[in-house]
């Protein structure tokens, strides 16, 4: 499918769950969010459903999100279903890794190719408290095991907030010299209800580089399934370092995705709050030609770009719409 600015859009994130067994401080409030009833989420048929109207669209590439995937119990099924899929390439998962030590042997045997696992500090500590309570053993095993199984690649998310990780930014790259990590390092966005905090937090992507600048000269790369980061390889690296940044450059000329929520709804944009209705057709009887043309239309709903830098706080009443882990990042 090409949108209206002629995007080529051939990848799909499904948010399968909107719960989470972390509280990540930028991605929901200290209370929590409510979730949504069981009822109100998609059965897997009815994920399997959408997936088999897109592939027949030019949906290639199909990633798991939540909140936490991993949560929902039966994913290697669901990835199995989606693998079988004609037309779907590619079958990746964003996780934050807690759960995945055990459960990644089953979920590659399924057809999972690869993996983001979502780390922000390797201090114990600051881990505990910018997830509110989590723990950093378990994600280090996740990453051990997507390794040893050869998950590839294994990129390494970081949202890099100012006062918090900072200082760990060298650290993080230099995990890209022994193993073959892909760290990528990702500007915070303003997307919780509080966008004077993340605004302030926030670390430029000027900055970032030079925080890891006396490391070497950093040589670009090509990574498949890149997206919207720029990669680039430490001398001697095995893996490599990315920088994405909503603020400091836009990447919105080279998107190339449609969002599904664990409740249904097809987002055209991350970051905006306009959503078409899918599983209202679902629900209704509606047949394949009728999830195409929700598909169809969102694509053609896809903005030019976001507005991060001056959607005010207002715009959304002070509150947000839905929370990031409403959305699946
Ligand atoms: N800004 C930047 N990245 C975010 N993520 C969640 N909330 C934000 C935010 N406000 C990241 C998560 C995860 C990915 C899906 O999005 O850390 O790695
Ligand atoms: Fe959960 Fe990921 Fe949000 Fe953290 S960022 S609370 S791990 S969904």
């Amino acid at each position: 499918m090409l949108d209206r600015q002629k995007r080529p859009v051939d990848y799909l994130r499904i948010s399968v769950t909107d719960r989470c067994n972390l509280r990540c401080i930028y991605c929901m409030p200290p209370e929590g969010v409510e979730y949504k009833p069981h009822a109100e989420i998609l059965r897997y048929e009815e994920i399997i459903r959408v997936v088999a109207a897109g592939a027949a669209l030019g949906i290639k590439r199909v990633r798991l999100t939540g909140g936490e995937p991993l949560v929902r119990k039966g994913l290697p099924a669901l990835i199995g279903s989606l693998a079988a899929i004609e037309g779907i390439e590619d079958i990746s998962l964003t996780t934050n890794g807690t759960l995945l030590g055990p459960l990644a042997a089953e979920l590659k045997e399924a057809g999972l190719g690869r993996v983001n696992i979502s780390l922000d500090t390797l201090d114990p500590r600051k881990f505990r408290l910018v997830t509110r309570g989590g723990e950093l053993e378990r994600v280090w095993d996740g990453i051990e095991q997507a390794l040893k199984l050869g998950l590839n690649p294994v990129k390494i998310n970081v949202v890099v907030i100012k006062g918090l990780n900072d200082g760990e930014l060298a650290d993080f790259a230099r995990l890209t010299r022994e193993a073959p990590l892909h760290v990528r390092f990702i500007e915070l966005m303003p997307l919780g209800d509080d966008r004077e905090w993340a605004n302030s937090h926030r670390l430029s992507l000027p900055e970032q580089r030079r925080a890891i600048s006396h490391l070497g000269p950093l040589e670009p790369v090509q990574i498949p399934g890149g997206g919207p980061a720029q990669y680039y390889r430490l001398p001697g690296g095995k893996g490599s370092i990315g920088f994405i940044s909503a603020l400091s450059e836009h990447f919105c000329a080279r998107c190339n995705r449609l969002r599904l929520t664990a409740d249904g709804k097809v987002r055209p944009c991350l970051a905006s709050d306009q959503e078409l209705d899918l599983k209202c057709v679902l629900r209704a009887g509606g047949d394949t030609e009728a999830i195409r043309e929700i598909l169809v239309q969102a694509v053609n709903a896809k903005p030019v770009g976001h507005r991060l830098e001056v959607q005010a706080q207002d715009e959304t009443g002070g509150k947000r719409y839905r929370y990031m882990c409403q959305i699946g990042g």
